[in-house]
C-alpha cells in the first residue's frame, strides 16, 4: 500500500476533513477573518492548509506542530498570493502583460517562486488568468487584459516560472490558477457580480486562457466566487466536474475562493452549511477556503446521504497527491530554509520589467525623451513610493519602494515637487504652491490616477476619469505652463477615460503601478536611457458608456458607416477607443511592410520591420487573423500572435510568426496595434 492509501485508510472523518480545510492567519488580509488559526487544530490534523502567512522561521514553526505534533504526522500546505511578486514587488500583471514577452513574464514569476519558496511558502494563488474588457472591474489589474490569446500565453508562461518543471525543486511553488471561470465579465463591471453569458463566448474568450493553464501542468485552479448562467462557479459540476476535470483533463486540486463555499447560501443554492459542503465537493472542490463549511458541513452531509465517503477520499487523496508532489512527506521544511529579501538581482529585474511595461501613450513632438534639466514635478503620484506596489503588493515593504521623485532625483535632475492635491479629496488649497514650481521649470511631470487599492478586489468605479480633483489641478498646470512642456504620469489598475487630460498633455506615460523599482524604471524611461516599448493589453474607452470595449467585436449587421444614420454609432460619442489594444509608442520609427504568408501548414507569416528613427528601441509586432466561417459571425480581428524586435537606427529585419492555416477564406492582419494594420489575403 503506498504512503497516500495508507494514511487514508488510518485518518479519522475530521483528520479527512482538516485535509480539506484551508485557514488564514493575519500576516495579510485578503478577505474577511472568520474562522482564527488554531495551533490545536493543526496539532489534533483538523486543519491541513493555511494561506497568509510566510517568512522562513513562522512557517517553520507551524509545519514543526503539524509534521511533529500531529497523529498522523501531514505536512501542512502554505499559500500565499504572490499576483506580481513576493519580496520583489514587479508590474501589476495588467501592465506585464503589456510587455507581450513570454520570456519576461517567466522570468519575473521564476523570481517570485524562489522568494516564495525561501519565504516557507508551497503555493502561490496566482497566475489570475480572467480576460477583462470592463475597467470598471477592479480586478482587470490584476488580469492579462482582454484578450484569450494574450491570456494563454501568460499562463504557459507563469505556471513554468513558478513550477520550474517539478514541484519538488526546492525553488518551486505549485501554481494556482484563477478564478475559474467568466469572472471578468461581471454584469457591469461590479466585484461580485453575476455573469451571464453564451457558451460560445465562454469557450471562445474566457475559457483558453484556463485550457493553457491544464496543458502547462498547473497544480490547482480556483473557481470565481461568481455565478455564470446561474450556477455559483463554486457548486459548478458542468463547468468544473464535466468541463474542467472531464474535458480538460484537470486532475490537480480545485481550491475554493475565500468563504465562497458559505456563500453559496447568499447565492440561494443552499439551505444550510452541510448543503453548501456538499454542493462544492460534489462539483468537485477540494480545499474549502475559510468557510469551514467541509469540516461542520460535510459530518452532516454524509448523515443525510448528500455526499459519500467516497467522494471526500477522492478529495483528500488530491491534496495528499499535492503535497506529495512538492516533497513535502520527504522534507516538510525544504522550502523556508532562510528568509529571501529582495537582492541586486531581483532589484534590477523589477527595474527592467518596470521601464519595459510603461506605455507611452502620447509624445507630441518627441518632449520625450526629457531634453529639460529643472523639472516640476507635481501631482499627488509623484512621491508616492508605496502606492507604487499596486493592489497586490505581496509580502513587498512599502519603505523598498522607489518613488518618481526618488527616482528623477538620482538621474542629477533639478526636480521640485509639490503634490496640489491628495489623490482623493476636495481639498485645493495647495494648487497654488504646485502652480509656482512650474513658473521656474524648463518642463513639468504631472504624476496622476488613482491609489493602489482603488483597483484590485471590491475596487470596481462607476466612473473611470481620474478621482478627486487630480482634473482640476491639470487644468490649472496645463493654464500655468503656456507652452512649456506638459508630460503626464498616469498611474493606474485599470485604463482610466481621460480624453480631455490626453488632449492637453504633450505626453502621456500610463505606469500603471510598476512594482518596487517605479522610480528608477520611469526615470529610465524619461530620460531616454531605455525607450519605452510596452503596448497596452486592454483597450482604454473615451467614456464609461462605451465599456464593454476591445478589438475581437463581431461586425454586426450594420456597421458605422459616417455617411449612413442608420448603422452602429453613439450619437454623442465615436466608436473608437481612445487608445486602441496593443498601442504605444517608442523612440524608434518603425515601419512595417511586405507582409506575407508562405504556402504550408502551419501557416508561416512574415512581415518586415525598419527604424527610421533616431533611437534603438523595440518594435512589437501583432498578427491579427479575420476568417469567414458559413452561418457563423467571428470577431473583425482575432489575435493570433505577437512579437518583439529590437531595431538600431535605420536597422532592419524580419519578423516570422507562425499559426495553424485557417480553413476557408481569411484575411491576414499585422501591426503594431488593433488600429494601423498591414493586410494579406489568404
Ligand atoms: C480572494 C480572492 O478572490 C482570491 O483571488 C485570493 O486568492 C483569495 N482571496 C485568497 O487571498
Amino acid at each position: 500500500m503506498g504512503r497516500i492509501d495508507r494514511l487514508i485508510a488510518e485518518m479519522t472523518l475530521a483528520e479527512k476533513l482538516g485535509q480539506l480545510t484551508m485557514t488564514a492567519a493575519d500576516y495579510a488580509v485578503t478577505g474577511p477573518v472568520i474562522t482564527p488559526l488554531s495551533e490545536d487544530a493543526i496539532r489534533s490534523g483538523t486543519i491541513g492548509n493555511l494561506l497568509n502567512l510566510y517568512g522562513a522561521a513562522p512557517t517553520r514553526r507551524i509545519q514543526k506542530i503539524a509534521v511533529e505534533e500531529s497523529r498522523l504526522h501531514i505536512p501542512l500546505l502554505l499559500g500565499f498570493d504572490a499576483l506580481h511578486g513576493h519580496r520583489t514587488v514587479f508590474p501589476i500583471p495588467l501592465a506585464e502583460a503589456g510587455l507581450f514577452d513570454p520570456a519576461a513574464w517567466e522570468s519575473t514569476a521564476r523570481v517570485t517562486a524562489e522568494e516564495c519558496a525561501g519565504d516557507g511558502l508551497h503555493m502561490t494563488f496566482a497566475p489570475m488568468l480572467d480576460v477583462s474588457r470592463d475597467p470598471r472591474w477592479g480586478r482587470i489589474a490584476e488580469s492579462p487584459g482582454e484578450d484569450s490569446f494574450v491570456g494563454s500565453a501568460f499562463a504557459w508562461a507563469k505556471i513554468r516560472g513558478f513550477q520550474n518543471g517539478s514541484l519538488a525543486d526546492i525553488g518551486a511553488v505549485a501554481a494556482c490558477a484563477k478564478h475559474y471561470v467568466a469572472y471578468g465579465a461581471v454584469t457591469a463591471g461590479r466585484e461580485y457580480s453575476p455573469t451571464d453569458m453564451s457558451e460560445g463566448m465562454l469557450r471562445e474568450v474566457y475559457l483558453p486562457p484556463f485550457r493553457a493553464a491544464v496543458e502547462a501542468g498547473v497544480a490547482a485552479i480556483m473557481p470565481a466566487f461568481t455565478d455564470l448562467n446561474d450556477v455559483p462557479m463554486t457548486a459548478n459540476a458542468p463547468l468544473l466536474r464535466d468541463v474542467l476535470r472531464g474535458e480538460l483533463g484537470f486532475d490537480g486540486v480545485i481550491i475554493s475562493d475565500y468563504h465562497a463555499v458559505a456563500e453559496l447560501l447568499n447565492h440561494g443554492v443552499a439551505g444550510d452549511l452541510a448543503e453548501a459542503a456538499a454542493l462544492a465537493l460534489k462539483a468537485g472542490v477540494d480545499i474549502d477556503m475559510m468557510s469551514d463549511a467541509y469540516r461542520l458541513g460535510l459530518p452532516v452531509a454524509l448523515q443525510r446521504n448528500l455526499v459519500a465517503m467516497e467522494d471526500i477520499d477522492a478529495s483528500v487523496r488530491r491534496v495528499l497527491s499535492l503535497k506529495e508532489r512538492l516533497d513535502l512527506f520527504q522534507d516538510p521544511y525544504r522550502r523556508g530554509r532562510a528568509d529571501t529579501g529582495m537582492t541586486a538581482q531581483s532589484r534590477a529585474l523589477a527595474r527592467a520589467i518596470g521601464a519595459r511595461a510603461l506605455v507611452l501613450l502620447k509624445n507630441d513632438a518627441n518632449v520625450l525623451p526629457l531634453a529639460a534639466r529643472k523639472i516640476a514635478a507635481i501631482g499627488p503620484l509623484a512621491d508616492a513610493g508605496s502606492e507604487m506596489r499596486g493592489p497586490w503588493g505581496g509580502a513587498g515593504r512599502p519603505e523598498d519602494c522607489v518613488s518618481v521623485l526618488q527616482g528623477l532625483t538620482q538621474t542629477g535632475l533639478d526636480v521640485r515637487h509639490a503634490p496640489g492635491v491628495a489623490i482623493d479629496g476636495d481639498d485645493l488649497s495647495g494648487v497654488a504652491t504646485a502652480l509656482d514650481l512650474c513658473a521656474d521649470a524648463d518642463a513639468i511631470l504631472l504624476c496622476l490616477g488613482e491609489a493602489a487599492l482603488m483597483s484590485g478586489e471590491a475596487a470596481s468605479r462607476a466612473h473611470l476619469g481620474l478621482p478627486g480633483r487630480q482634473q482640476d489641478l491639470a487644468d490649472a498646470v496645463f493654464e500655468k505652463a503656456a507652452g512649456k512642456p506638459v508630460i503626464v504620469v498616469l498611474f493606474s489598475g485599470r485604463p482610466l477615460a481621460v480624453p480631455k487630460l490626453v488632449s492637453r498633455a504633450h505626453a502621456v506615460l500610463a505606469a500603471w503601478f510598476p512594482g518596487c523599482e517605479a522610480g528608477h524604471a520611469i526615470a529610465d524611461v524619461l530620460t531616454g536611457k531605455v525607450s519605452p516599448s510596452g503596448r497596452t493589453a486592454v483597450s482604454w474607452p473615451r467614456a464609461v458608456g462605451q465599456v464593454p470595449i476591445f478589438f475581437g467585436e463581431r461586425p454586426g449587421g450594420r456597421p458605422f458607416n459616417p455617411n449612413d444614420h442608420f448603422t452602429s454609432h453613439y450619437s454623442d460619442l465615436e466608436n473608437t477607443p481612445l487608445f486602441p489594444f496593443g498601442h504605444g509608442l517608442t523612440y524608434g520609427d518603425f515601419e512595417l511592410s511586405n507582409l506575407r504568408a508562405l504556402p504550408g501548414d502551419p501557416l508561416t507569416v512574415k512581415v518586415d520591420v525598419e527604424n527610421r528613427g533616431a533611437h534603438a528601441a523595440e518594435e512589437t509586432v501583432f498578427l491579427f487573423l479575420n476568417q469567414k466561417r458559413p452561418g457563423v459571425t467571428r470577431p473583425l480581428l482575432e489575435l493570433k500572435g505577437f512579437e518583439k524586435i529590437a531595431l538600431r537606427p535605420s536597422e532592419r529585419g524580419t519578423i516570422t510568426l507562425t499559426l495553424p492555416r485557417p480553413t476557408g477564406q481569411a484575411e491576414l492582419f499585422a501591426g503594431p496595434n488593433a488600429a494601423s494594420l498591414l493586410s494579406v489575403s489568404i
